[in-house]
């Protein structure tokens, strides 16, 4: 968490799914930086807590809600007037893969992470156009980039994240909003959402892997924060000619 991030300061950010793992890891950098960092998720407990101890703003939200967008943002604007970032971070991963995949997983995945970066970046926009534009991260995966077979719906929606960003980087440069849009794509990061997929897949703590995952990678296993870089990093001015992207943080899992 260690070095300030140029031009983070004062900007008002929302991260979605902030009660955990990676929301939260941004979270805490961002306000680190001193950003007016808005926190939203539907776990309110956590969520409330976490954001008084990093000095954020907490809103309960459920990203697959449009109703509630338009709530949100109507917060945030009756409260700063303004909003120059959103990350977003809220998911979940379901494990099943081609032939298991119930009608209602599919559905439950699609609209937390479709349809809730759909709401998300329309609500967004709408508000940073009035206010001299800003920088939207959507959180993807690796899994879009190399389908993984036991995460089929989150590999799906995780790929329409990456191309749907691209195609609202080009909308926004078009119409010269000074609205930047970029997708991140990690790797295998430690967090509980992880916990859980290797508990269940192959019954084993993260604990327990965490020699062998240190031996095969160099730098160690991927933390929230490693991550959370490049989501500050996209988020400030010095990222201004970076737009419709896709960033990897895997340490070369999808290269080897
Ligand atoms: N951890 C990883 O290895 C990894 C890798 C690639 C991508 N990601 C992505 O990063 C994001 C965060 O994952 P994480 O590992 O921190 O998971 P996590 O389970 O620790 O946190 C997810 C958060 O999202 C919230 N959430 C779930 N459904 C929601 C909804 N409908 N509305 C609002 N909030 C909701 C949860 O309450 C939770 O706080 C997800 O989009 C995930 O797909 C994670």
């Amino acid at each position: 968490m260690s070095g300030a991030v140029s031009g983070i300061e004062g900007k008002v950010i929302v991260v979605t799914g902030a009660a955990s793992g990676l929301g939260f890891a941004d979270a805490r950098l961002l306000a680190s930086q001193g950003a007016h960092v808005v926190m939203t998720d539907i776990d309110v407990e956590r969520g409330s807590a976490l954001a008084k101890e990093i000095g954020a703003i907490f809103l309960a939200h459920d990203v697959s809600d449009e109703d509630r967008w338009g709530q949100v943002m109507l917060d945030v604007e009756a409260k700063y007037g303004r909003l120059d970032g959103l990350v977003n971070n809220a998911g979940v991963a379901h494990i099943a893969n081609i032939e298991n995949t119930s009608s209602k997983v599919w559905r439950n995945t699609m609209a937390i992470h479709l349809d809730g970066t759909f709401f998300g970046c329309q609500a967004a926009i709408k508000l940073m156009k009035t206010s001299g534009g800003g920088s939207i991260v959507n959180m993807s995966s690796t899994a879009a980039l190399i389908g993984i077979p036991d995460y089929l719906a989150y590999s799906a929606a995780k790929g329409g994240i990456r191309s749907m960003t691209k195609a609202i980087a080009i909308h926004c440069r078009r119409e010269r909003l000074k609205i930047r849009c970029n997708s991140v794509h990690p790797g295998s990061i430690n967090t509980p959402m992880v916990h859980h997929a290797l508990k269940e897949l192959v019954d084993v703590d993260l604990g327990a892997m965490e020699d062998q995952e240190k031996a095969r990678l160099s730098m160690g296993i991927g933390e929230p924060d490693d991550v959370a870089h490049m989501v500050a990093y996209l988020l400030s001015d010095v990222s201004k000619h970076v737009n419709g992207t896709e960033m990897v943080v895997d340490n070369g899992d999808t290269v080897v």
